[in-house]
């Protein structure tokens, strides 16, 4: 046997030890709420942060456990938490790591809902928050204050697809002692070594590819660091995250299969955002793999594959109304929130009304490319252009 399996072997052969007499490959599912102890002696010396030391189902059960192991070899990270959904997974970090008083700094091209759970920690919370251009690189470093005590970064920008410059970010952020977190959901830690460029802290939505069936909710937040790793688990003990083991079970039966998904969410995205980079109707494909896209060249330095989300930019003569109905028109791929899940998705944003800097012209449409044959995916795009 090789000294080093390949990644994708690691998917599949794990350290999974099947019960006495029933060898099988899944993991078991292990439900409770309550975990019974031996004895009084026992009950006293609970420990619920020991992995081997079971104390009540909120903090964990095998499967669950089983499931933060393999996350965290995933990111080659150490330590990993989960959460009810990748927004509790985001709100599980801003917990463990802000109080009153102190900063974040968030990029201003973040995942929708984690503006608004930041401005909400800013009104009735006592946190100040400030936005900065996802393309800042190293001049974050002007942007740190004495009170900052968190970058958060999103490699790329889930719509409108910005890649920030991670390493330049990171060592900006460490100089002053501020700890940088990164959504990491788009490249689902297969794509990017994001520990390796610096980041302290990595959150994923296991609800895309992690999940891959459009029908789990969960989230993840991974360290290398034990004490950072401590403040996560105290704050997931205290909000009560519990995750269902079923729903653990999903992801876990998901996994095996996730690189071979990925590789082919990006082949058929990348085949389809080459089509509509030559069509007359689209002014820019916010692709990161392709040179429309803003960091297009670190995502070339920083970056291994692609995945199946990208936006693009139709050509400024088209109004809103037009471009709705050239979603309306789609038939394959069907209008919803989330991705990486078989079913190729679309949606239309309103991102002037979202970022008061953006300052492009046209109507900006996301695409999810599913696990269609892309040539079926293309011929759907090119009749719903004729409705334009
Ligand atoms: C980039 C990004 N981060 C986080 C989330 C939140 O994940 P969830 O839907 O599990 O709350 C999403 C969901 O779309 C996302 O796109």
């Amino acid at each position: 046997m090789p000294d080093r399996l390949s990644f994708q072997t690691t998917l599949i052969h794990n350290d999974y030890v099947a019960p006495e007499g029933f060898a099988a490959f899944p993991q078991a599912i292990h439900h409770a709420s309550t975990v019974l102890f031996d004895n009084v002696a026992a009950l006293r010396a609970r420990n619920w942060q020991q992995k081997d030391n079971y104390t009540y189902g909120l903090h964990g059960t095998p499967t669950t456990f089983t499931l933060e192991a393999r996350l965290a070899a995933i990111e080659d990270g150490k330590h990993c938490r989960l959460a009810p959904s990748g927004l509790a997974a985001i709100a599980l970090v801003d917990f463990a790591f802000l109080k009153s008083g102190d900063e974040v700094l968030i990029p201003d091209n973040v995942y929708n809902p984690s503006r608004d759970l930041a401005d909400w920690l800013s009104a009735d919370f006592g946190i100040g928050v400030r936005y900065y251009d996802p393309l800042i690189g190293a001049g974050i470093a002007d942007m740190i204050q004495a009170n900052t005590k968190l970058i958060w970064t999103e490699a790329p920008g889930s719509v409108s697809m910005e890649v920030p410059d991670l390493p330049a970010i990171c060592r900006a952020a460490h100089a002053k002692n501020v700890l940088v977190a990164l959504d990491n959901t788009w490249s689902a830690g297969i794509a990017l070594r994001a520990f390796d460029l610096g980041v302290d802290i990595v959150m994923q939505a296991l609800t895309k590819y992690q999940s891959g069936g459009s029908d789990v909710l969960m989230g993840a937040v991974i360290t290398r660091d034990d004490d950072l790793h401590r403040r996560i688990e105290l704050a997931h003990m205290r909000l009560g995250f519990g995750i269902g083991a079923d729903d653990a079970y999903l992801v876990l039966r998901s996994l095996p299969t996730m690189k071979l998904r990925f590789e082919a969410h990006d082949a058929a995205a990348r085949e389809v955002a080459h089509w509509l980079k030559a069509r007359p109707e689209i002014s820019a494909v916010l692709h990161p793999a392709l040179p429309d896209c803003p960091g297009h060249e670190i995502w070339q330095r920083d970056f291994t594959g692609a995945g199946g989300l990208f936006s693009v930019l139709f050509d400024p003569r088209y109004t809103e109304a037009q471009t709705d109905r050239f979603v309306d028109g789609l038939k394959l791929f069907k209008i919803g929130f989330s991705w990486g899940g078989a079913h190729s998705l679309c949606v239309p944003y309103r991102i002037q009304k979202m970022r008061s800097s953006w300052n492009h012209q046209g109507q900006l449409v996301r695409f999810n490319i599913g696990l269609e044959d892309p040539k079926d995916l293309i011929t759907d795009i090119e009749q719903a252009f004729t409705l334009l």
